[in-house]
């Protein structure tokens, strides 16, 4: 029986850096994000299979395989038939796009449903924050927030995407997978940086800022506060003993043509995850201008442009 699903990255304008229970996957602070719409995932299951086995755009992909295995034997059990795992997406992958996130909520969405049992959309979000912190938010719409609650995390919409459309131009500095993975990062930066403390204690200020900005739909406040938390994320790696430091010259070339655009009056902040890319969240009409201006930094390989998009949901 073959079971589908599809699911869209996340970008966090309020990010996740850091666990408090890493055993179970917890993340030490809140988070608000954005679910994209044009970037996607498709999760194929497909049950009484040969062995277990992952494809990810029609490559076997080994590191993924353990945590997917786990999952699987949570929802069949230890006993189970085999299953195969194909995935295919229409961004690269493990490049510091979110692909982690799309990947891990497409696959309990499908995986959930070919086991037959039916989970809350709570129950679902729970379990993809287990394998992947951020795949959590992927399950809602527009712009989603993810708090602590106990030993669970509360994820809900905060704002549809109609009624504030905003859109992500996404500049690709460097398109192989990252050097350290955001897990064992996170791990790093929590036992070595001197800021980390700082990071989690300040999240909640960010929280509100950024919350009370998208209810009021107040661009420049978001900016402020998203480029903000962003820098302060990056400031984490970078003072974590070893360093890590995902930019390259693009990357912070990309950075000052955003910055240059906002001061000529275009609504435009960045955003920059575990990787080299640069995110750009900009209004839908200022969208032509800024690929434009990001597509003439040296170094920017491809440029991808998304809007606001839905959580995971079963396809045919
Ligand atoms: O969910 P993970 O383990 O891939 O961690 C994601 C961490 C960041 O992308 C850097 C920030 C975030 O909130 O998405």
């Amino acid at each position: 029986m073959r079971v589908s699903a599809r699911a869209h990255p996340n970008i966090a304008l309020v990010k996740y850096w850091g666990k408090r229970d890493s055993e179970r996957n917890l993340p030490a602070v809140g988070s608000i994000s954005i679910t994209l719409g044009d970037l996607w995932t498709d999760m194929h299951i497909d049950t009484d299979a040969r062995a277990d086995g992952l494809t990810v755009n029609g490559e076997q992909a080994e590191s993924m395989m353990p945590r997917m295995s786990a999952a699987l034997d949570q929802l069949f059990g230890t006993d189970r038939s085999r299953v195969s795992v194909t995935s295919e997406s229409n961004f690269p992958v493990a490049a510091g796009l979110a692909s982690s996130a799309a990947a891990f909520a497409s696959l309990v969405v499908a995986a959930t449903a070919a086991s037959g049992k039916e989970l809350s959309k709570d129950a679902l979000a729970n379990f993809a924050g287990s394998l992947s912190g951020s795949a959590a938010r992927s399950l809602y719409d527009g712009f989603v927030e993810l708090k602590n609650a106990g030993d669970r995390v509360a994820v809900r919409s905060i704002r549809d995407t109609e009624s504030w459309p905003l859109s992500v131009v996404i500049a690709i500095t460097a398109s192989g997978p990252k050097p350290v993975g955001s897990g064992e990062a996170m791990e790093i930066s929590r036992r070595t940086s001197p800021f980390y403390v700082r990071w989690v204690d300040e999240q909640g200020e960010d929280l509100a800022r950024a919350r009370d900005a998208i209810a009021a739909r107040d661009f420049p406040a978001l900016a402020e506060t998203a480029e903000h938390n962003c820098l302060k994320m990056h400031s984490v790696m970078w003072s974590s003993r070893p360093p890590m430091v995902y930019w390259n010259a693009a990357t912070l070339d990309c950075m000052h043509a955003v910055r240059r655009l906002r001061a000529d009056g275009v609504n435009v902040f960045f955003t920059i995850d575990a990787g080299p890319q640069v995110k750009a969240v900009c209004s839908p009409e200022d969208v032509d201008r800024v690929r434009d201006a990001l597509s003439k930094v040296e170094g920017v390989e491809d440029i991808m442009t998304s809007g606001l998009g839905s959580g995971a949901h079963l396809i045919e």
